[in-house]
């Protein structure tokens, strides 16, 4: 099991599959000059897979992500999703990805045993799509969208940013879209991330700004906080049901405390969270010494990635005025 100092479980991994992105999104990458990593850093799909077997054998993952950058752009993603299907215990497995792409690949996606996507979307409107991503696609999003959720990959989640004067005016638009077409739409609030290091809290929109937005036009009925367990969302109930809305107050309602995620980055290092300061490197690990000895057992790759996580911080310290900003942005650690 990987537990902490605090008494908290990790059994959900989220995984990187590559920092690259065919996106700009302004709150995640700068438009131009960010350093990609270095094609023999990458894990290759095989060490992937080990590295999630050893998480669901060996320390009690039951549940894993695939992210990026964007994961549609690593070639391997099928292959890598079927045979992770095939361990034993099987775990959970969703894709979180800004949709480009899907529209060819979610029926492939299903097939080999993926079972939900969360998809990227901050606006219905083109212009500020483009504004917003820096690339004219918002039509392949939509496209993929209604892709997963014909291929089954649900329930489709859509994870969306407001941004000050960008699209802060469009939550009950994007709401009313979603409850039409039958996606779970997910508020998260812009968290210090981006690559230019641009981020401000006093201009960001809060969990209450959304709310309030929202019940211009809906009626929201709060979900029992039982039901929302280690997951971040705080969830309402949209005009008596049966759609919901959640809402991820990442920075002024942290869930640190229930936080149940350990994450790899795409060149095999442990993050014990988002935010934290310190990786440990699987990768290095795995190339040191080969399988069948004891140093590169699945055993002892298991022990270095439960010491990481006993050394995991109580928090994000977002709420701390003195928080310092990854070194590295969302792209390279994993959404
Ligand atoms: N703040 C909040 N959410 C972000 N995402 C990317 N960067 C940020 C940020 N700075 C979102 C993406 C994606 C998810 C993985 O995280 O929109 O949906
Ligand atoms: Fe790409 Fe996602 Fe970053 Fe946008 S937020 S640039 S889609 S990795």
């Amino acid at each position: 099991m990987l537990i902490d100092t605090f008494g908290r479980t990790a059994t959900d991994l989220r995984v990187s599959l590559t920092d690259r992105c065919n996106l700009r999104c302004t709150y995640c990458m700068p438009e131009e000059g960010l350093q990609w990593l270095a094609k023999p850093d990458l894990l290759t799909d095989d060490e992937i897979v080990r590295l999630v077997r050893i998480a669901v054998t060996q320390l009690g993952i039951t549940e894993v992500r695939f992210t990026g950058g964007e994961p549609l752009l690593r070639p391997g993603l099928v292959g890598i999703v079927e045979r992770c299907a095939q361990l034993e215990p099987r775990p959970r497995m969703s894709l979180t990805t800004n949709g480009i792409g899907l529209k060819r690949t979610a029926k492939a996606l299903k097939a080999a045993g993926l079972d939900r996507v969360n998809v990227s979307l901050d606006t219905l409107r083109p212009d500020v799509f483009k504004t917003l991503t820096r690339r004219d696609r918002h039509k392949d999003v939509l496209e993929g969208l209604e892709a997963a959720r014909d291929a089954g990959l649900t329930p489709v989640k859509v994870n969306t940013v407001l941004m000050p004067g960008l699209n802060d005016d469009e939550a009950p638009d994007l709401l009313a879209w979603a409850v039409e077409n039958d996606y779970e739409l997910r508020f998260i609030e812009q968290m210090p991330l981006d690559a230019q290091h641009g981020w401000k809290r006093d201009g960001m929109i809060t969990a209450g700004d959304i709310l309030e937005s929202l019940r211009t036009r809906f009626e929201l009925t709060e979900e029992g906080s039982t039901e929302r367990g280690s997951a971040p969302a705080e969830r309402w109930i949209v005009d008596g049901g049966p759609h919901r809305v959640g809402v991820i107050a990442s920075v002024t309602r942290p869930f640190c405390s229930a936080c149940d995620r350990t994450r790899l980055t795409a060149d095999g290092q442990v993050r014990t969270c988002l935010f934290a300061t310190e990786e440990t490197d699987l990768r290095g690990a795995l190339r040191a010494a080969p399988e069948d000895s004891t140093d590169g057992s699945d055993e002892a790759i298991a022990r270095i990635w439960k010491l990481a996580m006993w050394g995991k911080k109580a928090g994000s310290g977002l709420d701390d005025p003195s928080f310092l900003q990854p070194e590295r942005p969302m792209s390279a650690i994993g959404g």
